[in-house]
């Protein structure tokens, strides 16, 4: 078949080349030129294992090419951004636009799918309506179908073929046909629904992970006022069969979770009231980080320098988007006296992709671990302490050893713990240490 597909980013281009490379030619479309140009020659900005490899593959034997618009072909697959409005509803302007670009193209028999997360009703409504415009009948004279994504970025390409999917038509048949397409790279089972039930399951599922991190937060501000460490109780509840809290940290990012429920409260603003008390908790997050770092600093005189290490919204992935830290970073600048440096080899963000965590630390007051990449697990404590102007490191990922830290010379505060420097405060000194770590890297 001939495969349309529209946005080229993180969804799209890895679903584009496993079509390539499973049978089809696709024409992947997008409006940006510096993604067709890469692609004109092979290359791709997107960092996922094995990616590359296979676009150059399907580029180099004339399966994958790249387009500013779409050509007639005979399924289409929209994979354009949703992002948030400043409302807090779903922003569908991109959806509307790529819809709108397929119109001249779409012909009897075609397929139509939606891969782009959206409002429950979003395919059957907006997506239906707007094909009218094309002369022909969704349902009747070609098929349209919702199929969302549930890939983790860093394994999109594994995932996307062992992953289970659900799959809405509009009615049963525009469900079948595009099980009948996807099934030629993915392996794990395909459910078929109506279009709603589909993307009200996308929504829900990153719900459920926004509502239980939001547990695991709140439970780490609870433990700190009862002197409790929130990452042991964590760690003995899911021993529970039944049991699987999730862990506490700066905030929720990323474009899923720290967004999709609200297309859920958008629906139902009076309803949803739990998923978006569970938003407003996350959300509060970087803020109550900051709260632990002003009280930390609070004997500092002169600008408090903090190095954060970490700045994207999960490990060892280059997405910055919604990160938790960078809004940190920048209440941290606008509260004034505070001077951070960046430390983050995944992320263009304010050159901290080429800076040397060793370097970056001297003369801090501060170091703050805010992103468990997997290169910060073993860091050199006796270097770092010989650098910084004040031994303090504040871990909000439960990602290093206290005995270790502090071995250093470094004292070592815990997210989720810390009773006794957060809420007494200390006297301007060298803090107590405080918390004597049970985690550690076997024990998550
Ligand atoms: N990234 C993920 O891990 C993930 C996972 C599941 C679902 N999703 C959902 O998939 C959708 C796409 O996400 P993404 O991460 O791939 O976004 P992205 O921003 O990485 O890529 C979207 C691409 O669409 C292009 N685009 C925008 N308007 C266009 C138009 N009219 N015609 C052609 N191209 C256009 C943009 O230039 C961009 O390259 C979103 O709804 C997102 O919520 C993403």
């Amino acid at each position: 078949m001939k495969i349309c597909v529209i946005g080229l980013g993180y969804v799209g281009l890895p679903t584009a080349a496993m079509f390539a490379s499973n049978g089809h030619y696709v024409v992947g479309v997008d409006v940006c030129c510096r993604i067709l140009d890469a692609l004109g020659r092979g290359e791709t900005f997107i960092c996922e294992p094995g990616l590359g490899k296979v676009v150059r593959w399907a580029v180099s034997e004339g399966r994958l090419i790249a387009k500013n618009e779409p050509e007639p072909a005979d399924a289409y697959i929209i994979c354009v951004p949703t992002p948030i409005s400043p409302d807090l509803s779903a922003d569908l302007s991109y959806i509307e636009r790529a819809v709108r670009s397929i119109l001249p193209c779409v012909r009897k028999g075609n397929m139509v799918i939606l891969e782009s997360t959206s409002p429950p009703g979003t395919t059957r409504d907006l997506v239906c309506g707007l094909l009218r415009g094309s002369g022909l009948i969704p349902g009747d004279d070609f098929f349209v179908a919702y199929c969302p994504e549930r890939v983790l970025p860093g394994r999109i390409l594994s995932e996307l073929v062992n992953n289970s999917r659900v799959i809405g038509g509009i009615n049963k048949e525009s469900a079948i046909r595009v099980r009948n397409l996807y099934s030629c790279f993915v392996r794990g089972e395909m459910y078929i629904t109506d279009s709603a039930t589909a993307e009200m399951c996308k929504l829900v599922e990153n719900t459920y992970r926004d509502v239980n991190i939001a547990l695991a937060a709140e439970l780490a501000m609870v433990c700190e006022k009862l002197g409790i460490n929130a990452w042991e109780v964590i760690r003995y509840a899911n021993k529970h069969p039944r049991v699987n809290l999730h862990q506490p940290g700066p905030g929720v990012g990323g474009h899923c979770i720290a967004v999709d429920p609200w297309f859920i409260v958008q629906k139902q603003p009076e309803t949803a009231r739990m998923i978006k008390l569970a938003r407003m908790i996350n959300d509060a997050m970087p803020k109550y980080v900051l709260k632990r770092i002003k009280a930390l600093m609070k004997g500092i005189s002169g600008v408090r320098r903090v190095c954060v290490l970490g700045v994207t919204y999960k490990p060892d992935v280059d997405d910055i988007r919604e990160s938790p830290v960078i809004r940190l970073v920048s209440m941290l600048r606008a509260e004034g006296g505070y001077s951070v440096i960046t430390v983050d080899r995944h992320a263009d963000y304010e050159g901290s992709k080429e800076r040397d965590l060793y370097e970056a630390v001297k003369g801090c007051h501060l170091l703050l671990l805010a992103v468990n990449h997997r290169e910060f697990e073993r860091v050199d404590f006796v270097r770092i302490r010989e650098r910084m102007a004040y031994p303090c490191v504040l871990d909000t990922r439960n990602y290093w050893r206290a005995e270790e830290v502090e071995a250093a010379g470094l004292v070592y505060h815990l997210l989720g713990w810390g009773k006794q420097t957060y809420e007494e405060g200390h006297d301007g000194g060298i803090p107590v240490p405080a918390v004597r770590g049970l985690g550690g890297p076997e024990e998550r």
